[in-house]
């Protein structure tokens, strides 16, 4: 069998002193596209800023494309009378080698600039593809993915909806020419029309074979967009679906329950 992709082991972290999820095993292949469902602040979120360098992990490995992007060993072994040398020395996972090698977080929340136009974002975003090739491809087809920046191109980010806001974020990180791209909450607190607008070019990003990890708080419309499902509760994994399996609302509800049982 081919090596995975992405390869979670045994992953842990939190805030410290506050550990917030634990014992994370996970994989994803190339060419596939995988979801993550679990309730509200169980560290989801958490769990995804660790995968992209945002907060350091405390126990655990993280392999992409056969290459470790976190530093071996326990957080605890490397913290000496409550100073944690990896802060004088370096980090132990660095947010840029983890963007250099590909791995592309859209966050949840629509981070953006809110005084840049929606061209400006657009215009910097590549400067995060480095070597990677491709930009001006990609470049043609966001307006044919997302009609809408097209019209808006001028606008300040301040004025677009929540839906256009996430689409300038979904394109933003398509321009960082992806070898895996991350969609946290791609369509919380948007209506069910942008929700719809939003799934399709989700669904043509899949179709052209970038895999995907996708947070979302719909299991329908979740599972529509994806060929594996993993069920995250408390801070841990605690149950994996494929496609042949993938639950409805009420079948969801009772797996959740069942994992407290
Ligand atoms: N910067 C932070 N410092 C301290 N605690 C935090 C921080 N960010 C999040 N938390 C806590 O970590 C826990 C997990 O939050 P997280 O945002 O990862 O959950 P989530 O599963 O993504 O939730 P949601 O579905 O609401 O997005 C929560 O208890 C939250 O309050
Ligand atoms: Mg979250």
């Amino acid at each position: 069998m081919t090596e995975p992709l992405l390869e979670i082991r045994n992953l842990s972290g939190g805030y410290p002193p506050v550990q917030v999820f634990r014992n994370v095993n996970l994989s994803l292949f190339e060419g596939e596209s995988i979801g993550l469902f679990g309730p509200n602040g169980h560290g989801k979120t958490s769990l995804m800023k660790t995968l992209a360098g945002l907060i350091d992990p405390w126990d655990g490995d993280i392999l992409f494309g056969g290459k470790r992007l976190n530093l071996s060993g326990k957080m605890k072994t490397r913290l000496s009378q409550h100073l944690n040398y990896d802060i004088f020395r370096r980090r132990r996972i660095d947010p840029a080698a983890v963007v250099r090698e590909g791995l592309i977080y859209v966050m949840q929340g629509n981070l953006l600039f809110p005084e840049m136009t929606v061209n400006e974002v657009l215009a910097i975003a590549p400067a995060a593809a480095g070597e990677r090739t491709g930009v001006q491809e990609m470049q043609k087809q966001i307006h044919t993915l997302f009609p809408r920046l097209k019209e808006r191109q001028n606008s300040k980010i301040r004025f677009l909806s929540g839906g256009e806001r996430q689409m300038v974020s979904i394109a933003a990180g398509l321009l960082a020419m992806p070898r895996l791209l991350i969609l946290d909450e791609p369509t919380l607190g948007l209506s069910p029309k942008m929700r719809l607008e939003l799934g399709a070019a989700i669904r043509a990003i899949r179709e052209t074979g970038l895999p995907l990890l996708i947070i979302d708080q719909n299991v329908e419309f979740l599972c529509s967009l994806i060929d594996r499902l993993y069920l995250f509760d408390h801070g841990t994994i605690t149950r994996e679906l494929d496609s042949d399996h993938m639950p409805d609302h009420d079948q969801i509800m009772s797996l959740m329950f069942e994992s407290h049982a």
